[in-house]
């Protein structure tokens, strides 16, 4: 059954652990939009694994995994990854980088680090060069990865999208890096990388019409899609199921299932619009137990109640079959727990979730309180095990959402998990 999973929040949902969970099943595993500003952390062999472009198929020798075109990426970047896989003993014979996905330069970094540090524009990006490459590719200038195989053409390509930067930035007063040896460490990149590069559209739709089971796996949540998501304060990629198709070249007939995971509660990094952020002490209780820093740039995350109003709208734009919810551990020791239910604005009450940021911003949340369950849940392995409380929190999830909650996840390892058949 080919499955797409897709973050419902603001990114870092566990998608990591979810996907790594499924991944086993699959014989196709691909990525379809983002870039490295994604950190998927998953345990391998009781070792912590932070992926940020490399798909969780490469975990699994027999599973194809899938950089597919709709993926930016940054090819020193690409190689040092795959480095540090091969050094966990992965032979990663089985990776395809698909040809056509854009490169992220390095004026494309340089652009987002200026562009964060001027007025005109503080999203609290990765400042990875996201924005202005997949900017690049709406623009019509990109260079793509299979660019990297032609010396001659790609140092004439750069030139001339370096004489483009040189302009922009000196009407910032800023000067362009020198990139001559940036240049020659990309072509040094497309020779390693060389093995793996190949069409991923084609190799796709062949594995779609040979029925090979693929997982699509999605990278940032909902709220970031650039078109859906709480804009200006998004990434720069449909990270909804939009992106699936622009990014594969499958069509919506080549998706059988879409899993949306949910954390338990809330987070965001960078700015933006969060109606259920806690700044408070249960919101630092929060962060510390569930570890929430960034696990690609180590910032603090903003944390804060389940936000329903929210959930909903991911559930409803993405066409959302079941929920994996994740974390629902980090939510042991708390006497209560808050869901938001609807919103309050100069309008009234109404469960409409706002994406601009301007309205989002102006709501207030209205809180419904459901009873915690003072007990660890690291070690239950069955749904009939877990208390009372915890199932009637699941239920008001499905309830609300209307979807059914598939798996739980109560802790890091593979094992924690519980998968709820219907
Ligand atoms: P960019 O994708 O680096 O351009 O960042 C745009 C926004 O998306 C910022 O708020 C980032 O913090 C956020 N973002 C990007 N990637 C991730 C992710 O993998 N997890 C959570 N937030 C992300």
């Amino acid at each position: 059954m080919n499955t797409v999973v897709l973050g419902m929040q603001w990114g870092d949902e566990g998608k990591g652990k979810a996907i790594d969970y499924l991944a086993g099943s699959f014989d196709v595993v691909t990525r379809f939009q983002g870039g490295h500003n994604a950190g998927h952390t998953v345990y391998y062999q009781g070792q912590k694994v932070v992926l940020h472009v490399l798909p969780s198929g490469i975990f699994y020798p027999d599973c194809l995994a899938v950089i597919a075109n709709g993926v930016v990426v940054q090819p020193l970047q690409l190689v040092e990854e795959i480095q540090n896989a091969r050094s966990l003993g992965l032979s990663m014979q089985n990776l395809i980088l698909g040809e056509n996905a854009p490169l992220i330069l390095p004026f494309h970094q340089q652009l987002d680090v200026v562009f964060e540090d001027s007025r005109y524009q503080r999203i609290g990006t990765t400042r990875r060069g996201i924005g202005p490459a997949y900017e690049d590719v709406v623009g019509r200038r990109a260079l793509f990865v299979k660019d990297l195989l032609q010396e001659k053409a790609f140092r004439s390509k750069i030139a001339i999208l370096a004489d483009y930067y040189r302009r922009l930035f000196k009407a910032h007063g800023h000067p362009v890096d020198d990139i001559d040896q940036a240049i020659d460490q990309y072509l040094q990149a497309g020779i390693f990388l060389k093995p793996y590069i190949a069409n991923a559209a084609h190799l796709l739709r062949r594995a779609y019409v040979e029925k090979k089971n693929i997982l699509f796996e999605g990278a940032q949540g909902t709220l970031l899609d650039i078109n859906l998501g709480t804009y200006p304060f998004v990434t720069s990629s449909n990270t909804t199921i939009a992106g699936v198709f622009s990014g594969t070249g499958l069509s919506p007939k080549a998706v059988d299932k879409v899993i949306g995971i949910s954390k338990a509660y809330t987070t965001r990094v960078g700015e933006g619009p969060f109606p259920t952020e806690l700044k408070d002490e249960c919101g630092s209780m929060l962060r510390e137990r569930g570890n929430e820093y960034g696990s690609t740039t180590g910032r603090p995350r903003r944390v804060g109640w389940l936000d329903l109003v929210a959930l909903k709208y991911a559930v409803q734009v993405n066409g959302v079959d079941s929920l994996f919810i994740t974390k629902l551990d980090v939510l042991d020791e708390s006497a209560e727990i808050q869901v938001a239910t609807s919103y309050e604005s100069a309008d009234g009450r109404g469960d409409d979730f706002f994406s601009h940021a301007d309205a989002l911003s102006r709501v207030r949340p209205v809180y419904q309180v459901l009873p915690g369950w003072r007990k660890n849940l690291g070690a239950i392995r069955r749904l009939g095990d877990l208390p009372r409380q915890v199932r009637s929190y699941l239920s008001f999830i499905e309830n609300f959402t209307g979807v059914g909650v598939s798996h739980v996840s109560l802790g890091g390892e593979r094992e924690q998990t519980i998968e709820i058949d219907r």
